[in-house]
């Protein structure tokens, strides 16, 4: 594309202030203004910033509860045999695990990605050496090596390799890990729909969400290889949940057993009004209805047994079948808005640091293709046993809680940290 072209463009975009951003840039940052203008889908961004402006509803959608299975209920029998499936899969080479890595972290507020904090344990292991000691264990305990796949953004993708491979991978057994794929990403917009200028000069790009995995896995090679290894099963999950199971014999027996296309281990909400997001069938359809979405009503809502009908919550903690994956990897998920604080360079060259929210990230979220999944199982697990986030700096859901979390589970557990 040459200046002329992307004039053209941005002026069709109403984005014209990208041309002041060029007039300032040096020569390899006006190289990269060129190649974002024509790489970039404007029309994608319109949509998209309408969608800001508009609110979801769902009166016309028949919202129901969803089935679960709560396995501290499931009886000896039960348990036992889901156990052996599951590590049959494991055993014999079916399951792969995806971390999902590629996020912002934002609210943490670390310098570098989010895998590579180090959560405060006397033994000073990171995010990314706590879940890669997990898997360890599992191989050793299974006799294989368990084929990991970590997703890493444009941004962070660099910085995640480098500390892996600074840290000797940790050991894990050669050849394991297996790829570290990037996920898309969007331009972030301000409150006017225009495309954000970053420090660097350029079109602020940020990562698509978490549900730019179906899309990544394939587009990177990550599922051909999955599948030229004859996995079955992958277990996704986050790298901010030092507690995540990724080789859980029983949730993936659980899965396997019932032929389900894809599984999700829940967990109860602690009260009515907690801010996750949970289970529900929305027209028929496996759904994630958020904590914002969900009217007062339905969050205190209680089944025959005194449960919470609405109250299995959603933690990134997923299964799905290879098939299942082959699937979606051909539909495209919705996208959702995040109001978020961005630092920009506005048109006369200066950098706008913002105290309140001034700026639109776009993302899709994994959740969202259970939608298309008609057969998802569920299992509740255990808080205590399966979820410790590391979200924020500081109070609900930060280093200083998910740590306690941890370390109350290895020692129950007779595990060194
Ligand atoms: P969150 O949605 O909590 O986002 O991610 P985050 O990026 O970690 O933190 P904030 O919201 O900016 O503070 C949950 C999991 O999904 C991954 C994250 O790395 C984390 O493991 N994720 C999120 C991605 O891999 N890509 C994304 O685009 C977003």
């Amino acid at each position: 594309m040459n200046y002329e072209e992307m004039k053209e463009k941005l002026e069709k975009y109403n984005q014209t202030h990208v041309l002041a951003a060029y007039d300032r840039a040096d020569d390899a940052t006006k190289e990269k203004l060129l190649t974002q203008v024509e790489r970039i889908d404007f029309e994608q961004l319109k949509e998209l910033y309408h969608m800001t402006q508009t609110e979801i509803k769902f009166e016309n959608n028949k919202i129901e509860p969803m089935p679960y299975v709560d396995s501290a209920k499931l009886n000896e029998e039960e348990k036992k045999k889901y156990i052996e499936i599951g590590e049959n899969i494991i055993r014999s080479g079916k399951l792969a695990v995806v971390t999902m890595a590629g996020g912002q972290g934002t609210r943490l507020g670390h310098n570098g990605p989010k895998g590579t904090f180090d959560l405060g344990l006397e033994s000073h292991k990171s995010l990314f050496e706590i879940l890669t000691d997990y898997l360890k264990n599992a191989c050793e305990k299974y006799h294989v090596t368990i084929p990991w796949y970590i997703m890493t953004s444009k941004d962070n993708n660099r910085d995640t390799v480098e500390f892996f491979e600074s840290h000797n991978f940790f050991d894990y057994p050669k050849d394991g890990i297996r790829m570290f794929f990037k996920q898309g990403e969007l331009p972030m917009l301000d409150e006017n729909g225009k495309v954000i200028i970053n420090e660097e000069g350029i079109i602020k790009e940020a990562a698509d969400g978490h549900g730019g995995i179906f899309e990544a896995i394939f587009k990177d090679g990550a599922l051909e290889d999955m599948k030229n290894r004859g996995i079955e099963w992958i277990f996704v999950g986050s790298v901010d949940n030092p507690l995540v199971k990724m080789a859980d014999p029983l949730f993936i027996g659980y899965a396997a057993a019932n032929n389900y296309m894809a599984a999700s281990k829940t967990i109860v909400k602690a009260y009515p009004e907690e801010k996750v997001g949970v289970f529900c069938k929305k027209d028929g359809m496996p759904y994630v209805i958020e904590y914002t979405e969900i009217s007062n009503e339905m969050a205190h809502q209680r089944d025959e047994n005194g449960e919470l009908s609405f109250g299995e919550a959603h933690m990134l903690l997923n299964l799905f079948n290879i098939q299942t994956l082959e699937k979606i990897k051909e539909v495209k998920l919705p996208y959702h808005s995040a109001h978020k604080k961005s630092n920009l360079v506005d048109e006369k060259g200066n950098v706008i640091i913002p105290e309140k929210p001034n700026a639109y990230k776009f993302e899709t979220f994994i959740f969202d293709a259970f939608a298309l999944i008609p057969d998802v199982g569920l299992l509740r697990g255990k808080r205590e046993d399966d979820f410790a986030p590391v979200k924020n700096a500081e109070g609900n859901d930060s280093p200083v809680t998910a740590r306690k979390l941890y370390e109350d589970y290895m020692k129950r557990n007779g595990m060194i940290c």
